[in-house]
């Protein structure tokens, strides 16, 4: 049972304001999870995540043989089993609406000699998967799927897995982490050459747990190294406050007048923060306070003043340091003064939704001059946005809480037809939202 109600309508209110905290980074959670069955010996999690997202990863893990147990809020141990050592479960894995644990989890899967079928909701099965089993099939892994590779489909990991040497052919993370996890349990060095940097925790959490793993700077983007067979010994993790998520709260407090909102503990990792650099460059005030490192990570304290904001010119090579940002951006470019051109999203066509279609329906739905030419998004803004729209949210927790942002600075009301998978994500957003004065009903 999902905690947040199908349809929910925003209106405008009073100034947002207040002090508050965001939940855990999903990667960032979904990763140790993944790495704390890898190693051997207990994990311990502070600050997880305890979204839909990463309890079904918690679950497929327990299926892989992983001991997995909740002794407090947000507080998680796993028992790992070592690399090479998960057990074959005895059912399909559900990912559910969750790309990272799945591709993930496929990765983790491949140098494992044991058949595991992969599946997820509908979401899910329709992206693609091809680009993950092509270098899990080098490895040594096979599989069995559809031509396209949709879910659901079946793993059988590697006996003999072998190290490759992979140039991603699009910049994703998870791509690179699948095959770095993959890696793990090959001999000799496993190599990811990627064109354009995207997010490392992987790289950080493994070396972290102790894994050989060099990061070589490569044009725009990084040669990754990595040797395989480690031993990995278990060691905390704290996981910080998930950009991501707070992307929300941080726009609707620039939107709404007057407003005055502090986010705790936002990860400010320069692989994730395009967003508050563009933000920023559009006349946002976002000051940080209290910078610090937690758990391995850049953290600070965030404080947003609402106020005017001017259109801009996204390079595409942000896309990669705030890929989850866009639907978010182009409410914010909505209310900003003159036209904003956010360029190269492709990627955005194969996430939860095709988020590029999702997002322009979004805007227009609700009286927003609103572009795609290509791969670019073009919003027109005045200042203002009209609202009164229904807004279909397509199994996308970010289209919903996007649309939700848009409905607390419009002039009108917006509803969304579905808000339940808000919960992926960002368990407890409505309560959050209206503890800092927003009217959610
Ligand atoms: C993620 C990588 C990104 C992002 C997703 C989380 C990760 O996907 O959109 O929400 O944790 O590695 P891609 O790797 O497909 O770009």
């Amino acid at each position: 049972m999902r905690a947040i109600p199908a349809s929910l309508t925003a209106r405008r209110n009073g100034p947002l304001a207040g002090r508050t905290r965001v939940p855990g980074d999903k990667s960032i959670s979904i990763r140790a999870l993944i790495l704390g069955a890898l190693a051997v010996g207990e994990t311990r999690i502070s600050g997880m995540l305890e979204g839909e997202d990463a309890l079904n990863t918690a679950q497929a893990m327990q299926a892989l043989g992983a001991g997995i147990e909740r002794f407090g809020e947000r507080q998680w141990l796993v028992h790992g089993v070592g690399v090479g050592g998960f057990a074959e479960p005895g059912k399909a894995l559900d990912f559910g609406n969750s790309g990272t644990g799945c591709r993930l989890a496929l990765g983790a899967v491949a140098g494992c000699p044991i058949t595991v079928i992969f599946d997820g909701d509908a979401s899910l099965r329709s992206r693609p998967m091809r680009r993950v089993l092509d270098p899990l099939e080098r490895i040594g892994a096979r599989t069995l799927a559809s031509a396209d590779g949709r879910l659901p489909l079946t793993l059988v990991g590697a006996r003999d897995p072998m190290p490759i040497v992979f140039e991603p052919p699009v910049p994703s993370a998870q791509l690179k982490s699948a095959v770095l996890l993959a890696g793990l349990a090959a001999p000799g060095e496993t190599v990811v050459v990627e064109a354009e940097a995207t997010r490392d925790h992987t790289e950080k959490m493994l070396k972290h747990f102790g894994a050989a793993l060099r990061v070589e700077a490569c044009g725009n983007g990084r040669r990754i190294t990595l040797s395989g067979q480690p031993e990995l010994t278990p060691r905390p993790i704290v996981v910080p406050a998930d950009p991501s998520s707070a992307a929300f709260p941080l726009v609707a407090a620039l939107l709404v007048p007057g407003s005055d909102v502090i986010l705790e503990g936002v990860m400010m990792n320069p692989l994730r923060s395009g967003l508050i650099t563009t933000l920023t460059e559009m006349g946002a005030s976002i000051e940080r306070l209290e910078e610090r490192n937690e758990g391995g990570e850049e953290v600070a304290d965030l404080r947003i003043r609402a106020g005017a904001l001017r259109g801009g010119d996204v390079p595409a090579s942000r896309a990669p340091s705030m890929i989850d940002e866009y639907p978010v951006l182009a409410v914010a470019a909505a209310f900003a003064e003159g036209t904003t051109v956010m360029r190269g999203l492709k990627e955005l066509r194969v996430k939860e939704s095709d988020r590029l279609a999702a997002t322009a329906a979004l805007l227009r739905g609700n009286g927003v001059g609103v572009e795609i030419d290509g791969d670019d998004l073009i919003v027109h803004g005045s200042g203002r946005a009209k609202g009164g729209g229904v807004v279909i949210t397509h199994m996308d927790h970010r289209i919903a809480m996007a649309a939700i942002v848009l409905g607390l600075a419009s002039d009108r009301p917006v509803a969304i037809d579905d808000g339940s998978f808000i919960a992926t994500s960002f368990p407890g957003f409505v309560e959050l939202m209206r503890s800092l004065g927003a009217d959610l009903s």
